[in-house]
């Protein structure tokens, strides 16, 4: 036994492998909470019945870290003192799937601690016969977003991801689904678990929202989202087609611009269309504005949007088929 540790450990540095499973028979996915069945049979199907099969939680240098179940002829190792206190009450194996050689076990209430590799080793079959299997524990929780400071043309936001795993890749994204540009996210580790912080500086007023992935369990939160005004800046405006009785319009709306905007209709050749005055609306210092005008041929319509004051323009475009 001495002698085939060193053979291991050169073995782990030559790999470089850094779990223990050298080759995973399978890999568990479960959420935090929730059961998780880890399966093992052996090559041959074997009636397990009267049988010796044990579980073991591994290092990653192969070293057992924990006894986690065993099945010996129905004693069980629940009633030995040898099981981890971590899988006191937790684990148990399948009476009915014996016969058809089947050593799996579930694992209740799994948590993110539970992650890990496996083994589920037949000691006493012949050739003797040894399984790994990886487990990982997920939780994901929901992102938390901030301003954490505002200036009259830039903010400086924030997102916090408590208690994830594994460690999600967090960014912030605007509107449109662009991914932000953000500074290094500062990663710490809080027991099993990760704790990320994502800043970024914004510098135009939209609607940013803040999305954790885990790659390894397939994963993404749900957005959180958080409306940023800053100085004012419109964004590009929302067009639309309306069919009303007096025949086709075109309609620009702008939210929450400041100084207030001036919207034109125009046509291909950068000619305005005639249009009634806009729908102003105001809110806490910055305009809602709606621009409707009648169109009679068929062209590629642009809704400009100028803020003099702020030298900024922006503009979205409408194709209208006549033939409506
Ligand atoms: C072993 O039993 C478990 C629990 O019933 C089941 O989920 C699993 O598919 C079985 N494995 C095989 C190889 O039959
Ligand atoms: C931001 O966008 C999301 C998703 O489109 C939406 O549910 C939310 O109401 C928006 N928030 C604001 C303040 O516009």
């Amino acid at each position: 036994m001495m002698k085939q540790l060193p053979l291991l450990l050169l073995f782990s540095l030559l790999t470089g492998k850094l779990s223990a499973c050298t080759h995973a028979v399978s890999r568990v996915i479960a959420t935090e909470g929730t059961d998780a069945v880890l399966p093992c049979s052996p090559s041959t199907r074997v009636n397990l019945q009267d049988k010796l099969f044990d579980w073991k939680k591994v290092g990653q240098g192969g070293e057992t870290l924990q006894e986690v179940f065993m099945y010996d002829s129905a004693v069980y190792y629940e009633r030995n003192s040898g099981q981890s206190e971590q899988f006191k009450g937790r684990v148990s194996h399948f009476q009915t799937e014996l016969k058809q050689g089947n050593a799996s076990i579930i694992i209740r209430k799994t948590k993110v601690i539970d992650s890990g590799s496996y083994t589920c080793v037949f000691p006493r079959l012949q050739p003797r016969q040894e399984f790994c299997i990886e487990l990982i524990v997920g939780a994901s929780p929901e992102p938390y977003v901030t301003i954490l400071e505002e200036s009259k043309d830039r903010s400086l936001l924030q997102c916090l991801v408590r208690g994830a795993f594994p460690e999600p890749k967090v960014e912030w994204w605007d509107s449109s689904g662009n991914i932000l540009p953000a500074a290094e996210p500062h990663v710490s580790k809080a027991g099993d678990s990760y704790d990320v912080i994502l800043q970024t500086t914004v510098t135009k007023t939209d609607n940013y929202s803040c999305v954790a992935t885990q790659e390894e369990i397939n994963h993404q939160t749900k957005p959180a989202h958080i409306y940023v005004h800053l100085n004012g800046a419109a964004t590009k405006p929302h067009v639309t087609i309306l069919k009303t009785e007096d025949g086709l319009k075109v309609q620009c709306e702008i939210l929450g611009a400041s100084p207030k905007p001036l919207l034109q209709w125009k046509d291909s050749s950068g000619n305005i269309v005639p249009a009634a005055e806009p729908q102003v609306s105001e809110r806490g210092g910055s305009y809602d504005l709606i621009l409707q005008t009648t169109v009679t041929k068929t062209d590629n319509y642009h809704c400009v949007v100028t803020q003099e004051e702020i030298n900024h323009r922006t503009e979205a475009e409408i194709y209208v088929s006549a033939q409506w």
